[in-house]
């Protein structure tokens, strides 16, 4: 379990009470605490839509209109940075800067959204070119040798999530890992599922539609609530470990402990995880754990992984039957050998990893998420979601008001790349440290914000 992990029993429970009495006080969002008796985590529940589908603006749009406003400062200043008076600390941009040069990211951009796809440093960018050139050049040697590099890769991977190799198996996205384990379950009609209601919208609407093709009922909750909707049919409990729109770290390891104990399947959406914390998934010990590596692993676009239980191994299918349903078919070939496609991603997956603890600054980014969050807060006039200890690399706040306009606004006016999302629809701005991630690109937003809110704030009231 990780260190920050806020607990939903007695590990932590003091500190989390502690933050709970101050919030309370304050009247800030409480945090949820112990299911029985848990605070609420107000108001972020509720139909959550399509991260995707939230505030981004098409490739093409960006490339066509290079450097309008390029305002990216540098600096070189070390240590903090004032903002209107208030300080802005967090590691110095020299050290962050050093990292920042490893990243393809366009320098004029303000990039505070890594946890919608992630970004590739250069050398596992070329690590994962070099994969593909080698395909070309000798295409069926590279595929003869292709199962014994992703064992090897997977058993890469299985050590720095600590599992075995054979229990996990490479996926392009979190996404197809959750859908492969709903599938798995069998559903039948009348069946249940319990889900947080922070869940992701894509993966709310893989188990809406496989709840709909048999029958069976999705049964969404507030978190603290959760266990609240089981009944004699319920089947499994689905959660994140760090939640898409809210961004806040779940107690993934007491729920799970919980729903086993009452013979629940769980399935967690690990999608935000890996590289944000230390994992664990033996000793989690959820039956089904999807994540992606492409996001704060950063390793290039589809590498992502479901870890499967041995007991449920046999049960998960492939997309795809083909060469890998052969006798002796295993979880891993079937899952696998899928037809003719680019592995390089995958391949790639353990230069990521050498990447990572390289530059390993990410206590340093939670401090700067933090902070930043803090910020935000003041800045708004708005209340926190969840105690610190729920913060990782990624914090949401709310904005006064729903706001569709304002991640189009920071981006045209000020090059600053953020989405906004939630439950109400554009009413949380969600802001990402990277690695790569400077405390002056937090300055840059929290000098712009006010801006173009009373930019949009404007044209709404003409
Ligand atoms: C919690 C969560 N789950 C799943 C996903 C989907 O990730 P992918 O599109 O890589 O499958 C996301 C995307 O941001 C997410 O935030």
């Amino acid at each position: 379990m990780h260190a920050d992990a806020p607990a939903l029993g007695d590990r932590g429970a003091d500190a989390l009470a502690g933050a709970r009495h101050v919030a309370e006080q304050q009247g800030v969002v409480p945090w949820v605490g112990p299911l029985e008796e848990g605070p609420r985590l107000l108001g972020v529940g509720g139909p959550a839509p399509d991260e995707d589908a939230c505030r981004q603006l098409a490739d093409a749009e960006r490339l066509g209109e290079p450097g309008l406003n390029p305002v990216r400062a540098r600096t070189n200043c070390p240590g903090a940075l004032v903002h209107g008076g208030v300080t802005v600390g967090g590691p110095p941009d020299d050290i962050l800067g050093v990292v920042r040069e490893h990243f393809l990211l366009d320098p004029d951009v303000v990039y505070l959204n890594h946890g919608s796809y992630g970004a590739c440093p250069r050398p596992v960018f070329e690590r994962y070119q070099a994969w593909q050139l080698e395909l070309e050049r000798e295409p069926a040697q590279y595929m003869e040798q292709l199962p014994d590099r992703l064992a090897a890769a997977r058993a890469e991977l299985a050590a720095f999530v600590g599992a075995k190799p054979d229990d996990l198996t490479f996926v392009p996205n979190a996404t197809t890992g959750v859908n492969m384990a709903a599938r798995a379950l069998d559903l039948r009609e009348g069946d249940e599922v319990l889900a947080s209601d922070l869940e992701y919208g894509g993966c709310d609407l893989a188990w809406e539609r496989l709840c709909s093709q048999t029958g069976a009922r999705y049964v969404r909750a507030p978190i603290e609530r959760l266990f609240e909707g089981r009944t004699e049919r319920t089947r499994a409990v689905f959660v994140s470990h760090i939640t898409s729109e809210t961004a806040l770290l779940l107690p993934v390891e007491e729920i799970v402990a919980r729903a086993r104990a009452e013979g629940l399947t769980t399935i967690v959406d690990g999608a935000h995880a890996i590289a944000q914390l230390d994992l664990d998934l033996d000793e989690l010990g959820a039956d089904f754990y999807a994540g992606n590596c492409h996001k704060w692993l950063c390793a290039p676009k589809g590498a992502g992984f479901v870890h499967v239980r041995p007991e449920w191994q046999e049960r998960v299918d492939g997309a795809i039957t083909s060469w890998g349903y052969a006798e002796p078919a295993t979880f891993i070939s079937r899952t696998e050998r899928q037809g003719t496609r680019d592995s390089a991603a995958y391949l790639s997956v353990p230069e990521a990893i050498a990447f990572q603890r390289e530059h390993d600054v990410r206590d340093r980014c939670v401090e700067l998420a933090r902070e930043a969050r803090r910020e935000l807060c003041a800045l708004l006039g708005t209340e926190p979601l969840g105690p610190d200890e729920a913060i990782r690399q990624m914090a949401s706040v709310r904005l006064p008001d729903a706001n569709p306009d304002l991640s189009r606004r920071l981006f045209d006016e000020h090059r600053i790349e953020i989405p906004t999302m939630g439950p109400r629809r554009d009413d949380l701005l969600r802001v990402s440290v990277a690695s790569y991630t400077e405390p002056a690109d937090v300055e840059r937003l929290l000098d712009a914000l006010p801006i173009s809110l009373r930019g949009a704030t404007r044209r709404r009231a003409r």
